[in-house]
């Protein structure tokens, strides 16, 4: 099936990467339990980016944690390249995370006592990767999003804006799949949140990546494949077909 005539817009989109079918979650609370999502699904292919937006409180994180498998969804099904991945063990399920999603938060939760480039190179350290060839890959992306000048640097001696910047690389260096992003910009000025926003939309492009994108940012969102509101528990798509703007 062409992305095209299925209304994903001139991009090229491949197959289906996740599939999230009839998810629901709930909270249990001392009140009982808090109903979030009631009935969420979604198909993101290869190389498409999704915005979600909604209202403060409506269940965006709550959404990103259970597509990033970081939480478990009451009910419903979950596929991932194909991977069911709720059947996987704790364990599995780590491994599974590390090798085929990558998230950017609001807040860059770069570890403070280490250099931008020893934060990016984190994740290929964990997964026991070839360290020579992800410092070559660290290099070419750290160029690539303008901070070559940064990379001896720790976080304290940079801005919001090249924390973010770090941050977005350490989450691709292992070119995830699927990539959630959770308010990316929302802790930015205007000026800074749109080198952010050309950073991602270039990225997703350049390594068609799936990204998913929760913003209260309509600057962000409208860059997006397709764009969604959460509301009520459910996704609702509004479309851009062509990428045009489109009513909410
Ligand atoms: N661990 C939790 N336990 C109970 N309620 C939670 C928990 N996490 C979030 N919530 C509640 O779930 C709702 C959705 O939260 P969240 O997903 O953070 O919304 P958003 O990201 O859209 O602002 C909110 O009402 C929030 O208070
Ligand atoms: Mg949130």
């Amino acid at each position: 099936m062409s992305c095209d005539s299925s209304g994903y817009g001139e991009r090229r989109c491949g197959d289906v990467v996740l599939r999230a079918t009839a998810v629901g979650k709930h909270y249990d609370t001392e009140r009982g339990p808090l109903r979030v999502l009631s009935h969420v699904d979604l198909e993101v292919r290869q190389g498409e980016m999704v915005s979600v937006m909604g209202a403060s409180g409506v269940g965006k994180s709550t959404l990103l944690y259970v597509l990033g498998t970081l939480d478990q969804p009451t009910r419903g099904q979950l596929e991932i390249r194909g991977t069911d991945v709720m059947r996987l063990s704790e364990p599995e399920l780590a491994a599974f995370r590390n090798r085929h999603i990558g998230f950017v938060f609001q807040f860059h939760y770069l570890l403070p006592e280490f250099t931008a480039l020893e934060n990016v190179l984190m994740p290929v350290l964990i997964c026991g990767e070839n360290m020579e060839a992800g410092r070559e890959e660290a290099l070419r992306l750290m160029e690539r999003v303008g901070l070559t000048d940064r990379l001896h640097h720790r976080p304290t001696e940079m801005s919001g804006g090249e924390c973010q910047r770090v941050a977005v690389v350490r989450s691709l260096i292992r070119r995830p799949e699927v990539v959630l992003a959770d308010e990316p910009s929302g802790n930015l000025d205007e000026a800074t949140s749109e080198v952010l926003h050309d950073l991602i939309t270039e990225l997703a492009q350049a390594y068609q990546q799936a990204f998913i994108i929760m913003t209260h940012d309509r600057g962000l969102a409208e860059r997006a494949n397709r764009m969604a509101l959460l509301e009520g528990g459910r996704l609702h798509f509004s479309g851009t077909p062509d990428g045009r703007r489109t009513e909410s």
